[in-house]
């Protein structure tokens, strides 16, 4: 039960931060099921996955009064810290070409440029990223 609420915040918080491609909690319990980890706080999730010395950045979000404050840096770097003690070597992500937030955000983290997937998102190419920890 106490899963069950969490995930409908966790759904709420989603809509905020991505308001035309909402996920609701049953998609969050997917991910999990899927071997997904999330961690969410009242502003901010991020959910990732991590297999043998590789792990991925599925989503990051914070909730629109809440951002330039810190958190989705905060959140990479827990990420961080935990995939490094587990043995991950690299961490991937995808993001929109267009999303200039987001991709700052990484850039000032230590993720690099690695590749193009041309048109991934309804028309927008996603910037391929990886940063070697
Ligand atoms: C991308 C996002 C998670 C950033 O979260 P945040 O908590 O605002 O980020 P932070 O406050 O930790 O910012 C860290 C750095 O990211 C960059 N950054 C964040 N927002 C930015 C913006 N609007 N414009 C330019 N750079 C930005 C800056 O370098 C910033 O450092 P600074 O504040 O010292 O200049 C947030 O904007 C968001 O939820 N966007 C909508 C969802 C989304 O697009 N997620 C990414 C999907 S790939």
């Amino acid at each position: 039960m106490q899963n069950v609420n969490l995930l409908g915040n966790l759904a709420e918080l989603h809509a905020k931060c991505f308001p035309h491609k909402p996920w609701s909690a049953a998609d969050f319990a997917d991910l999990q099921k899927s071997g997904c980890e999330i961690i969410a706080s009242q502003n901010g999730f991020i959910v990732y996955r991590a297999t043998c010395d590789e792990a991925e950045i599925i989503t990051i979000g914070v909730a629109p009064d809440a951002r330039r404050g810190g958190i989705g840096a905060a959140m990479l770097g827990i990420i961080e810290g935990d995939l490094k003690k587990r043995g991950v070597k690299h961490i991937f992500l995808e993001v929109a070409a267009d999303n200039a937030p987001a991709r700052s955000l990484y850039q000032n983290n230590g993720y690099k440029e690695i590749g193009v997937r041309p048109k991934y998102y309804d028309g927008t190419d996603a910037i391929m990223m990886r940063k070697d920890i």
